[in-house]
Formats: structure tokens, C-alpha cells, sequence
């Protein structure tokens, strides 16, 4: 079967005038099935974004991508602009975590979900505005019908999300990816812009992947979960294999600060003590050795590589030299 995204051994460089490059994202292989949820958590800085602004061919600011990225079988890395365009925006989207980034403030909502109908899907601006409605109506948006009359300003930040989804599900895309899309939320609208997801997911057959840094949110969603750490996957598994029996010191010491691993939030990521070594930092070892209570010489001389830990639950993966030992983290 022909996954719906495929990543290859792709890294992200930022130039950095004379000195040596940044490296964002480090050789990051991924693939995303259809219909799949991939969650991709991590702490600020772990390359979550930069990875998929290359996906999507929106690296900015002198960042470079390499490496191989196929979207449905097709090779959509270093393509043409115009090529892309094709694509994005209709089978493959991107939502982020400020919707006003990707929202015109002086278009009414009705014609900015409208126009992308329109130039997408070409349908006529009756039947587009139609199915404008609709869309608002599936993602839950209270008194769509007026909605579609107001600007982007006039809508709290949880409506705006749900305007986005709503955009960015338009054109019925085979992969949504959705970065920190409830960060800048409170607590109960984060619970609601979930829930609308998860019953997106259970309508159709879209592939998604979910990026943030608050495990809870991602456990909630996923079928499988990909840690990062200094622009690397550090472990990837399935969603309940992962929250179960984490095999990297790193994920694991994310799970002891869950208070209940079952219970509605989990915790969030920048609880660990220390801060990761920043991009410009030549690479020796394993990234994780100075916050790293497994730590031992062979971790900073030797860079442990992605392979299936000692006792493994299938597709599981894990980057480092000392595992912890398949047992059951709980409360
Ligand atoms: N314009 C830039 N120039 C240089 N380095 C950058 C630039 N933008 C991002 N970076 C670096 O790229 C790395 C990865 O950033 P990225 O935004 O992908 O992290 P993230 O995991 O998405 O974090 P967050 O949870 O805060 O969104 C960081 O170390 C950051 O400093
Ligand atoms: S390789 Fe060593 S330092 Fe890195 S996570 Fe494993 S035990 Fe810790
Ligand atoms: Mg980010």
C-alpha cells in the first residue's frame, strides 16, 4: 500500500552567515498511511515545525531542505512552486497554531471558505457557499449562517480554529496536518477543537498528523507516536505501546511526570529539568547525554541510532545505547 506521506532522511539547515550552519532537523525518516493519525511531540526547538514547513515547501528565512518527501507516490520535495501549489491547499493542508496567519483579515469567512472552493474545486460561488455552510455545520460552528458574514477579527481564537478546519477540510484532502492547533487555547475550547478532529477522523478516510508538545493532546488522537528531540526522532510507536512502556530515558522521564496517564490531561513537555543543546551544536554523541540519568561514556562518544529495543512491540523504535526496560509506566 502507498503511504499518503513519506519522509526520507530529510534534515533542515539554517545559513548562518560565516559561521557554521543550524541544523533544525536531523535526517528524520516518517511514513503516514492512509487514514493513519502520527502524533509528533516534543519540546520548543525539537524541529516539529521546520520538518513539516519542508513537507509542505514553505521553509522560509534561509532555511534549506534535503532528503526525500513522497505525497502519495509522488516526489514533492525541491518541486516547483506552481507544481506544489496543486497539491497543497487542497490534498495536502496545513493548519497552525494562529489561525489569523492563514486567515485574510479583510475577507468576509464566507467568501475566504467560498473563493477556495471556487479556485480548488471549481465549483460554481452558489454552490460554493453552500457547501461553505455545510462545512462551518460539521465542524461545529454555532450559527454558521452569520459566521459566514463576519470577519476573522470578530471570532473568538477556538472559532477561528474551527474556521480553519473547516478551510482546510474544503477540499476533502487525504492529509491534514495540524501544528500545535490548540496551543493558544483554553483548556475547554482545546478539549472542543479535539473533539471536532477526532470526529473528522471517524467521518472519513483523511490521514493526519498531529504535532505538539503536550502528550496529552496528542495520546488522545494518534495511533502512533514519534518523540523528537534536537531535530531527531528519539522513538517512535504505537500510541498505547509508547504511553505503556516507553524504551527512550527521554520519554520516559516524560511519562513519570503524568499524574494519571488515563486521566484527561498528561503532562506537559517543558517539565524535564535542563534545556536542549541548542542547533548551532556540533553533533557528538547522543543529544539527550546532559539531561540524561542513563547517561554513561559510550552516550557521549557514539550517537545511537533508531533500531527495535531489546524485547519489542512491533514498529517499535528507539535511538539509544541503554533502554528502559519494557515496563509499564503508571501513575
Ligand atoms: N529563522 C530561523 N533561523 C535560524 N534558526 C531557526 C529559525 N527558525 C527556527 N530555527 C531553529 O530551528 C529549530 C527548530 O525549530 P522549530 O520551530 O521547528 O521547533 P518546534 O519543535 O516546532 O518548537 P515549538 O514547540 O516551539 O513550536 C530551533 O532550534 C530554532 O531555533
Ligand atoms: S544513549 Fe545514553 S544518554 Fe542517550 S538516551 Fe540512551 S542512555 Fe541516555
Ligand atoms: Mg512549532
Amino acid at each position: 500500500m502507498t503511504a499518503t506521506l513519506a519522509i526520507e532522511n530529510v534534515s533542515v539547515h539554517f545559513d548562518a552567515g560565516d559561521g557554521p550552519r543550524r541544523a533544525a532537523v536531523r535526517e528524520v525518516s516518517l511514513a503516514v498511511a492512509p487514514a493513519e493519525c502520527v502524533g509528533i511531540v516534543g519540546e520548543s526547538g525539537s524541529g516539529k515545525t521546520q520538518l513539516f514547513m519542508a513537507v509542505m515547501g514553505l521553509l522560509r528565512g534561509g532555511a534549506r531542505g534535503s532528503g526525500a518527501v513522497r505525497f502519495e507516490g509522488r516526489d514533492i520535495l525541491g518541486v516547483p512552486r506552481r507544481d506544489l501549489n496543486r497539491v497543497r491547499g487542497s490534498k495536502l493542508t496545513m493548519i497552525f497554531q494562529d489561525p489569523m496567519t492563514s486567515l485574510t483579515p479583510h475577507l468576509k469567512i464566507g467568501v475566504q471558505l467560498a473563493e477556495t472552493l471556487v479556485s480548488h474545486a471549481g465549483l460554481s460561488w452558489q454552490e460554493a457557499e453552500r457547501a461553505a455552510l455545510q462545512m462551518l455545520e460539521r465542524v461545529r460552528v454555532p450559527e454558521a449562517q452569520r459566521r459566514l458574514r463576519q470577519y476573522p477579527h470578530e471570532l473568538s481564537g477556538g472559532m477561528r480554529q474551527r474556521v480553519m478546519i473547516a478551510m482546510s477540510l474544503l477540499c476533502e484532502p487525504s492529509l491534514l496536518i495540524a501544528d500545535e492547533p490548540t496551543t493558544a487555547l483554553d483548556v475547554t475550547v482545546q478539549a472542543q477543537i479535539m473533539d471536532v478532529l477526532r470526529a473528522v477522523r471517524a467521518a472519513s478516510r483523511m490521514a493526519m498528523v498531529l504535532i505538539s508538545h503536550d502528550l496529552g493532546v496528542v495520546a488522545g488522537l494518534a495511533d502512533r507516536i514519534l518523540v523528537m528531540y534536537a531535530g531527531r526522532v528519539v522513538e517512535s510507536a504505537a500510541a498505547g505501546d509508547l504511553l505503556a512502556g516507553a524504551a527512550h530515558p527521554y520519554t520516559a522521564e516524560l511519562l513519570k511526570c503524568v499524574p494519571n496517564l488515563w486521566g484527561p490531561r498528561l503532562a506537559r513537555m517543558p517539565s524535564l529539568a535542563g534545556s536542549p543543546p541548542d542547533a548551532k551544536t556540533a553533533e557528538r554523541g547522543c543529544a539527550f547525554a546532559p539531561r540524561c540519568p542513563r547517561a554513561a561514556e559510550r552516550c557521549r562518544v557514539e550517537r545511537p541510532l533508531l533500531r527495535a529495543p531489546e524485547a519489542p512491540t512491533r514498529g517499535h523504535e528507539v535511538a539509544c545505547h541503554y533502554p528502559v526496560a519494557a515496563t509499564a509506566v503508571t501513575a
